[in-house]
């Protein structure tokens, strides 16, 4: 019998099964043979929420939760963010392998390219209230993108897909940038095309009558490296949700806008935000403990902090504190940083985050950067889709060229009535619960 392999005695029926361990995974598939007679439809797994359940093979992102690891196609983190840029990374994440010098100077080139929006998007965002929420618009504006490309249909053509993938991640901060001033009620500024991608970010969002706009490198650079730190994170929730959508062959700017409207939930990538609101909650340093008991007592969760995969510190969240100092070197300290520190330092003595191994995630510091850096809260999320978009984009990449994958559906496991007789109107009774659960 072969090693890599796991037997079972299905108890209903005495049955004994082997099935092969494959890179530390069995087949869900496999235990379908496993039944208690013909009629069976035969075992499924359940596993709600796909806490033990892989649903591709991928070679983008490797993460070691246990150990705080984490690896863009074999490069650690820590590196990227040290010495290369944004696009780079990008580049890195889509096609493999960093760029060399003359594929960098193209791939920079041809994303600049793409950074105007059809000048019919303006209308499109002045519909938009004054007071709506930036993520919100984001996400309709990038759906709104389809109706611009309709060629973006054709996903089996990878000349095309190539082509929408460099609109999406070109045309990204432009929408962003248009959202965030759409809030304010500024006019939108045009991309500039000499300057790098986080400068030409900083240019939209910020430039007012000054005829170049010209960002300060310490920030530019800050901003690069979160969007680094932030550009894949192997199968989230925004990344499942990209691959499901794409996994109907539904074309690249839906699939976008649906993923980025899973990032923007408060468990996900709306949780930046979040940490901003509870660190205005909390007030002051003397206030940590009494918040931190509320929480412990079932009060609602410490924004920032604990993660599906990392039980130990998010490599991510240490870079960005690092980050934070050099920010702060420019824009003066925020004063909510100690705050944070001071929470941190407290949940982490804690019996309650230490058995649960809760640290802070990458949400927990970045917040304090983007609002040292000029960004209302409402922006967090918004600045978080930007980078990550490239990962949605590999992500879906992989999907659509894997000979494995097809349209994701999931099974259920039924609960429901069996059949029951149809009650004609007059005999029906009123359901005895309140509307509110409908
Ligand atoms: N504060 C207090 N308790 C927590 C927290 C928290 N932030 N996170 C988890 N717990 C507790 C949870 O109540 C549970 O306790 P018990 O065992 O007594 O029931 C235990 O820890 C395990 O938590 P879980 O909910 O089973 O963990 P999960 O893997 O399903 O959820 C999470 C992961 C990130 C959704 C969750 O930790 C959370 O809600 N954190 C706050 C929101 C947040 O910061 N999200 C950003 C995640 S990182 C960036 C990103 O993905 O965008």
């Amino acid at each position: 019998m072969a090693q890599d392999s796991l037997t079972v005695t299905d108890n209903r029926t005495n049955q004994t099964y082997t099935v092969p361990i494959t890179k530390g995974a069995v087949r869900a598939m496999d235990f379908r043979q496993i039944k208690t007679g013909p009629e069976d439809f035969g075992l499924m797994t359940y596993d709600p929420a796909f806490l033990n359940t892989a649903s591709c093979q991928s070679s983008i992102t490797f993460i070691d939760g246990d150990r705080g690891i984490l690896r863009y196609r074999g490069y650690p983190i820590e590196v990227l963010a040290e010495h290369c840029t944004f696009l780079e990374v990008a580049y890195l994440v889509l096609f493999g392998e960093l760029p060399t010098e003359k594929e960098l100077k193209n791939w920079v080139t041809e994303i600049t390219y793409h950074t105007m929006l059809h000048e019919t998007t303006k209308k499109f965002m002045e519909g938009f209230r004054h007071d709506a929420h930036p993520m919100a618009m984001l996400v309709s504006t990038v759906a709104a993108l389809s109706t611009f490309y309709p060629e973006a249909r054709d996903i089996q053509d990878p000349n095309n897909r190539l082509l929408q993938i460099k609109r999406l991640i070109g045309k990204m901060p432009s929408i962003a940038a248009m959202s965030y001033r759409h809030s304010l009620g500024f006019p939108y500024a045009y991309p500039d095309n000499d300057l790098s991608y986080p400068e030409n970010f900083m240019n939209m969002l910020w430039r007012m009558v000054e005829p170049k706009y010209v960002a300060t490198p310490a920030l530019a650079r800050a901003l690069d490296i979160l969007f680094i730190l932030h550009a894949d994170h192997e199968q989230n929730c925004s990344a499942n949700a990209m691959r499901s959508v794409g996994s109907s062959h539904a074309d690249p700017y839906l699939a976008t806008a649906a993923a980025a409207a899973a990032l923007s939930g408060p468990l996900h990538g709306g949780a930046n935000e979040e940490v901003l609101k509870m660190l205005d909650e909390i007030g002051s340093q003397d206030n940590v403990p009494a918040y931190v008991k509320k929480v412990k007592e079932g009060h609602g969760k410490l924004m920032g902090f604990g993660h599906r995969i990392y039980k130990n510190y998010d490599p991510r969240a240490k870079i960005i504190k690092w980050t934070a100092e050099r920010v702060f070197q420019v824009t003066g300290r925020n004063a909510k940083l100690d705050i944070a520190l001071e929470l941190e330092r407290i949940a982490l003595e804690d019996d309650y985050f230490i058995k649960r191994k809760l640290y802070p995630n990458v949400d927990f510091y970045s917040g304090i950067i983007y609002q040292a850096m000029g960004f209302k809260p409402e922006m967090f999320t918004v600045l978080f889709a930007i980078p990550r978009t490239v990962g949605w984009l590999a992500q879906w990449q992989e999907m659509l060229t894997d000979p494995e994958q097809k349209i994701a559906r999931p099974r259920q496991v039924y609960t429901g009535h069996e059949v029951r007789e149809f009650v004609p109107m007059e005999k029906r009774t009123p359901m005895a619960v309140s509307a509110n659960s409908r």
